[in-house]
């Protein structure tokens, strides 16, 4: 979505001020009962939200991001803007290079285009292993997931326990649609990717992303050529 295209309406603004009051309170109850905490930073949309509310709130919250070394250059950009812009060092995270090593050595560079389990590997190397070492002695995590943009999220609640990883996982803006994070972003004038401005409301690695057709789903971008039941990387999947 484009902000300079959307029209905030009396009635999305204020149901964006109820939920940023709803998601600082979760927020601070968070960081008071389930300490250390630490919010996985993707840099989308949904993300920048976040952490402006973070940045804003001052709550002890750690933020990590996950560099698979696939990112678009924009989400690079961005990630320099953002410790620009708040103030704040994101922590990156890196594949381990032995990984990385072993399955391009083994299945080739673009490997993840050739099956779902390459794929899946892929990410495994590039984002869940990295991930388990950022939850690492954690009580919590932060994620800006939300219901509405997958089938494979529906019924996310804002609390649960991660059994997967053994910590509690929170999702604050397990409720909010699009057009309310994209609120968010206007009236509060938050960072975000310059894709956005290119028809990718969804950003992930580079060779797995596209720009979306008008009418297309928002996911639709994420590993087109996969089936949308299989488009999951893996950081959420219930084990
Ligand atoms: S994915 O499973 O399809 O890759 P998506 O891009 O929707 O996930 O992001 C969902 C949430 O996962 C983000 O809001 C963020 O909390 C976490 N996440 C995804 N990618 C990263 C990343 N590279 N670094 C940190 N967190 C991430
Ligand atoms: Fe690899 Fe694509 Fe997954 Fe990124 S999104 S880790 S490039 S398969």
């Amino acid at each position: 979505m484009n902000p300079n295209l959307l029209n905030v309406t009396p009635e999305l603004a204020a149901s964006v001020a109820t939920k940023t009051a709803a998601v600082k309170d979760l927020l601070s109850e968070v960081a008071n009962t389930a300490a250390p905490v630490t919010f996985a930073n993707s840099l989308g949309a949904e993300d920048m939200v976040l952490t402006d509310i973070i940045a804003s709130t001052e709550l002890p919250i750690e933020i990590f991001s996950l560099d698979t070394g696939r990112l678009p250059l924009e989400t690079y950009d961005l990630m320099a803007e953002v410790d620009k812009h708040y103030g704040i060092k994101l922590k990156i995270y890196f594949p381990l290079a032995e990984e990385v090593e072993s399955f391009v050595r083994n299945h080739g560079i673009n490997a993840f285009y050739e099956s779902v389990a390459l794929r899946k590997a892929c990410c495994y190397a590039r984002k869940v292993e990295p991930l388990k070492r950022a939850l690492a002695g954690k009580q919590a995590w932060i994620t800006g997931l939300r219901v509405q943009q997958a089938t494979t999220r529906v019924g996310l609640p804002f609390r649960e326990y991660d059994e997967g990883n053994g910590l509690e996982k929170i999702n604050p803006l397990s409720d909010w649609s699009e057009k309310e994070v994209w609120t968010y972003i206007k009236l509060h004038k938050v960072p975000y990717n310059a894709l956005h401005e290119k028809f990718y409301p969804s950003i992930g690695c580079a060779p797995c992303t596209r720009a979306i057709s008008m009418g297309e789903d928002v996911r639709a971008g994420r590993w087109w050529w996969e089936n949308p039941d299989s488009k999951e990387c893996g950081l959420h999947v219930k084990e």
